[in-house]
C-alpha cells in the first residue's frame, strides 16, 4: 500500500514511531517538492511534542545526508578529520585548530559558513587576507586537502538540501529547539562533507545556542550517538561560552588573536579549547595513544613554529597573500580606537557574551540580515574578564570603529554587559566535559 503523509504525522501525533522506510518516505517526498510545507511542519510540530527514538533521529540524520551531493574524500590519503562549533562570541578556534591538527600531518576538511549575527563566520575571518578564495571547487578543495593537509571552503555543492529545507521551516514554526531534530540537522551536514573522523565543538552560556549545560551535554550525547551509529569516529567537548571565547570580538581582530596563538601567545581559554579539541581528533585518529601525548604533540607544533608555517602555507595555497600572517596588524583599517573604561573598581562577575557580540554586530562586524556588508576590520578587544581586577577609570575593553555615533552605541552597551562588583566571581571550569561514545 501506498505511504501516505497524513498516516506519519497521525502516527507520531499519536506518540509512535516512525520506519526507516517512513522517514526516507517524507525526508525524500519533502526534498523533491512532492509533499507540502504545511504536512511537514506538522510533522515537525508532532515530533517537538512527542519526540524521536535514537533510532528515528539516525534514520532521519542519513536520510537527510544522502538527500542531495556527497562528498567523497576517498582519495585524499589518511585520516580526514572535520570539526564543528555550535556556535559562540570570539569563535576563531578552526583558525587555529586546523592548523595544528595539519602540522601533525593529518588532514583537515573543512566546510564552514557565513554566519549571521555578532562577526562573520570562518570563511569571512579567512576573507581579511587579499586574495583569499573561500569559494573552491570540490577537485581544488580535495587537491589542497592533499597536499597542504587543510582546506576551508564555503559549501561546494549541494549538500543535505532535505535539511535546508527543514531548517528553514522550522525557524518559522517554533520547531527549531528540539535537541534531536537539531542535533540530526547539524550532523546531517557533518555526515555529506564525508571526513572520517568528526569533533564536535558544544558551548554552553550565555553566548551560547544552548544556554543551559544540560541541554549542551544532550545535544553533545545525541550528536555522538549519530555519528558513531553512521560509522564515524565522533567525539564532543563542551565549554564555557559564558562569556567571550578570547579577549578578541570581530573578524580583522579575531584572526590576529589566532595568529597569537599560533605562536604560542594566545589567550589562555582559546589554547585549552584548541588543545581539547586537538586531542579528542588525535586520539580518535590513532595518531597518539592517550591524551597526555596528544597534548604534547600539540605543544611541539606551537613551540616550533610549525602550525603558523602550515597557517600560511594554507593561507597561500587559496590564494591569499601570507605575509600578513606575520603581520597581521597590518589588516586593520579603523578611523578610531576607543577605550572603555570602567565607572568603578572591583571584580569583573558576568560578561553577556550576547551583547558583546551584539555591539560588534552593530558597529559593522556582523550580518544584521543575509545581505549585509561587513566591516572586517571593527569590532571589540575586552582587556578584563571573568574574575580580573579592574580599578574605576581603567579600561574594559577597546572598540575598533569606523563611525562615532556607533562607537557610542557600543560603549554603552559593552557597559551594561559588564558586571562589576566587590567580590571575586566562584572559578568555573572552562571546560565542562568530553562526550565520547559508548564502547
Ligand atoms: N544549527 C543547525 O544547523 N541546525 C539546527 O537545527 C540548529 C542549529
Amino acid at each position: 500500500m501506498a505511504m501516505r503523509m497524513y498516516d506519519l504525522i497521525l502516527k507520531k501525533r499519536n506518540g509512535g514511531s516512525l520506519s526507516k522506510e517512513e522517514i526516507e518516505y517524507f525526508v525524500n517526498g519533502y526534498t523533491r517538492g512532492e509533499i507540502p510545507d504545511y504536512q511537514v511542519s506538522a510533522l515537525m510540530m508532532a515530533i517537538y511534542f512527542q519526540k524521536m527514538t535514537d533510532e528515528e533521529t539516525l534514520d532521519l540524520t542519513l536520510a537527510m545526508a544522502d538527500s542531495g551531493d556527497k562528498l567523497d574524500l576517498s582519495e585524499i590519503k589518511g585520516i580526514k578529520a572535520d570539526k564543528h562549533s555550535t556556535g559562540g562570541v570570539g569563535d576563531k578556534t578552526s583558525l587555529v585548530l586546523a592548523p595544528m591538527i595539519a602540522a601533525l600531518g593529518l588532514k583537515m576538511a573543512k566546510m564552514s559558513g557565513r554566519g549571521l549575527g555578532h562577526t562573520g563566520g570562518t570563511i569571512d575571518k579567512l576573507e581579511s587576507f587579499p586574495g583569499f578564495r573561500t569559494a573552491l571547487s570540490e577537485d581544488e578543495f580535495i587537491r589542497n586537502v592533499s597536499e597542504v593537509g587543510m582546506a576551508i571552503t564555503g559549501q561546494t555543492g549541494n549538500l543535505a538540501p532535505a535539511d535546508k529545507k527543514m531548517y528553514a521551516l522550522r525557524d518559522v514554526t517554533a520547531t527549531v529547539d528540539n535537541i534531536s531534530l537539531i542535533a540530526s540537522s547539524i550532523m546531517s551536514k557533518k555526515l555529506a562533507a564525508g571526513a572520517d573522523v568528526i569533533v564536535l565543538d558544544v558551548k554552553t552560556g550565555s553566548g551560547a545556542f544552548m544556554k543551559e549545560e544540560k541541554d549542551a551535554f544532550r545535544l553533545a550525547e545525541e550528536m555522538v550517538q549519530i555519528g558513531t551509529g553512521a560509522g564515524k569516529k565522533t567525539v564532543a567537548v563542551v565549554s564555557d561560552m559564558d562569556q567571550p571565547l578570547g579577549y578578541a570580538v570581530g573578524n580583522i581582530l579575531e584572526v590576529i588573536e589566532a595568529v597569537d596563538t599560533l605562536r604560542g601567545k594566545g589567550p589562555k581559554d582559546l589554547y585549552e579549547l584548541c588543545e581539547a579539541l586537538g586531542s579528542c581528533i588525535l586520539t580518535e585518529a590513532g595518531a597518539a595513544s592517550d591524551r597526555m601525548t596528544a597534548e604534547k604533540m600539540l605543544r611541539e607544533v606551537i613551540s616550533s613554529g610549525a602550525a603558523l608555517e602550515k597557517f600560511a602555507e594554507f593561507i597561500r595555497a587559496q590564494g591569499g597573500d601570507d605575509a600578513f600572517v606575520y603581520e597581521p596588524e597590518k589588516l586593520l583599517q579603523v578611523k578610531e580606537i576607543h577605550d572603555v573604561r570602567s565607572e568603578k573598581s572591583g571584580y569583573v562577575f558576568r560578561i553577556l557574551s550576547d551583547e558583546i557580540g551584539t555591539a560588534s554586530m552593530l558597529l559593522g562586524g556582523g550580518r544584521q540580515t543575509k545581505d549585509s556588508v561587513i566591516d572586517l576590520s571593527v569590532g571589540i578587544v575586552l582587556k578584563k574578564k571573568v574574575g580580573d581586577y579592574v580599578e574605576a577609570g581603567e579600561s574594559l575593553a577597546v572598540i575598533y570603529s569606523n563611525s562615532g555615533e556607533k562607537t557610542k552605541e557600543a560603549e554603552e552597551r559593552i557597559l551594561a554587559s559588564i558586571s562589576i562588583s566587590d567580590t571575586k566571581p566562584p572559578v568555573r571550569p572552562f571546560i565542562k566535559g568530553i562526550v565520547a561514545a559508548h564502547k
